[in-house]
């Protein structure tokens, strides 16, 4: 039997699964690890944590298999985050991550400087704090010393690869999300590095996300005790390998994800589709295809946040388990889940959360549910942009952790009105990354017959219509709540 290994670089841990050729799960591996917040804003962590996490999980995992058995290896990493490497290919600096908003000003000088209109027309996205151009241009405004000392910048799996094979690449669902890459074209922007006076030299080449990046080098080797040839794919974006792996590769359904960050996404492949930048508009890992998405900076990170306030030792499933006695509605509480800022719809890195409603009677369960309802409203104003864009939403693959609870499933269904599936090997992109190694060792023609045979949906979830119209008073109540507080949020970021 022969093996593929998909990894996924997330934020709060790596997480690898040994699959078969059938597309069984035979083995995995987890580790968690944390990210640094050296200042209210800012979210870094040293790339060589992933590389070693990386190690440490293949040491575990490679150890069980018989020689020769795993042939090939990918990979699916958090996106946007800025690595730097100088001539000798060391990390210059801890990596700046997706939800790291210290590039206001950035943002703001890149704005003035190239203007939306140009930024929509050669990247068809605007330009955010937590997207990778800005980092870079905050890097030279504020340690031009590291700016000065870049051979390449790459992306938190690009700069695993690269440890692993001595190369180094990017692909398009990564070289996407940093905001100088021509989507169209799948091409790195000329007129954006040229206007910001960005050498191209520091980009990395780009492959196809299942392109042979390499073989694992000697040392590599030698570290995993290992003595046969493993090929090393690219890998994709998380988003885009989540997507890949819940089998969106057209539009007849759609994907909600829940990891640190939650998103909503679909395909897109229109020619002539242009974006107005209300979502994000990124290559896939599949080859020509592309997808709309819309962000909620902290999805599974509010959940987080709770439960190291209320029970840090529970897992989740305990800290959950009598969500249900808390009825529809957190009994009259709302919370908004703008902990570090907010992407879709606001584009707001200043906005802080909040807890709308707090009553004498609140109690420890109205809270939980109120994050999960919370979240699930955020997601929802994603899917309520897709809409206006006629984007039909006729079914939701649902995955990450709000994929594992069943109440926060009928949540989903019932907020965004559709019927929601899990699928059957739920693993999150780690899924996709390893459909990019089956895919580059050839295991499959194409992306369609491989998800005919891997891909199987589980459990259909449906709108219960009584709670759909709560939902929808709900959910309007709650579009209100930014605009009230985002100066009251302001105003108390000085007491800081
Ligand atoms: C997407 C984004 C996040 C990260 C999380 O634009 O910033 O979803 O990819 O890993």
């Amino acid at each position: 039997m022969n093996f593929v290994i998909g990894i996924d670089i997330g934020t709060s841990g790596l997480k690898s699964i040994v699959v078969n050729k059938k597309g069984e799960v035979v083995d995995s591996h987890s580790i968690s690890y944390k990210t640094e917040h050296p200042q209210s804003g800012y979210s870094e962590m040293d790339p060589n944590i992933w590389y070693k996490a990386t190690l440490d999980s293949l040491n575990h995992l490679l150890s069980k298999f018989d020689k020769e058995t795993i042939s090939g290896i990918s990979f699916s990493g958090q996106m946007h985050g800025l690595v730097v490497v100088d001539e000798d290919g060391k990390s210059i600096r801890p990596a700046i991550l997706w939800n790291d908003t210290r590039t206001s000003q950035e943002v703001e000088d890149i704005k003035q400087a190239i203007g939306i209109e140009t930024l929509l027309k050669h990247t068809q996205n605007t330009v955010l704090e937590g997207f990778t151009l800005p980092k870079l241009m905050w890097l030279k405004a504020h340690e031009p010393e590291n700016y000065n000392k870049i051979h390449k910048f790459m992306l938190p799996k690009d700069y695993v690869v690269y440890k692993l094979t001595g190369n180094i690449y990017t692909e398009p669902s990564d070289a996407a999300g940093t905001i100088m890459y021509n989507i169209k074209s799948e091409k790195w922007s000329k007129e954006i590095l040229n206007q910001l006076n960005i050498d191209s030299k520091i980009c990395p080449d780009v492959i196809a996300s299942h392109d042979r990046s390499g073989t694992l080098t000697k040392d590599i080797k030698e570290k995993l005790n290992i003595d046969w040839e493993i090929n090393v794919y690219q890998g994709g974006a998380d988003n885009a390998c989540g997507a890949l792996g819940s089998g969106i590769t057209d539009e007849t359904k759609q994907l909600v994800s829940i990891g640190t960050s939650g998103v909503a996404l679909s395909i897109e492949n229109s020619a002539n589709y242009e974006n107005d930048g209300n979502m994000h508009y990124f290559s896939h890992c599949v080859p020509n295809q592309k997808y709309v998405m819309g962000v909620t900076l902290s999805a599974g990170y509010s959940l987080e946040w709770l439960k190291q306030l209320i029970e840090p030792s529970e897992d989740f499933n305990t800290f959950l388990q009598d969500i249900s006695k808390s009825k529809l509605g957190s009994n009259g509480l709302m919370y908004t889940p703008y902990l570090l800022g907010e992407r879709t719809p606001y584009n707001d890195a200043s906005i802080r959360g909040s807890f709308i409603g707090l009553d004498a009677n609140t109690t420890q369960l109205d809270m939980k549910r109120s994050v999960l309802e919370g979240i699930t409203y955020s997601i929802n104003e994603s899917i309520e942009i897709m809409r206006s864009k006629d984007i039909d939403i006729k079914e939701i693959v649902s995955i990450g952790g709000s994929a594992k609870n069943a109440e926060w499933l009928q949540i989903q269904a019932d907020v965004f009105n559709v019927p929601i599936t899990t699928r059957t090997e739920e693993q999150g992109p780690a899924y996709g990354a390893a459909m990019l190694a089956a895919m580059g060792e050839q295991w499959f023609n194409s992306f369609n017959d491989m998800n005919e045979t891997w891909i199987n949906y589980r459990e259909h979830v449906s709108p219960i219509s009584s709670h759909t119209e709560s939902y929808e008073k709900l959910f309007n109540i709650y579009k209100l709540i930014y605009t009230a507080t985002q100066p009251i949020t302001k105003g108390l970021t000085q007491f800081k």
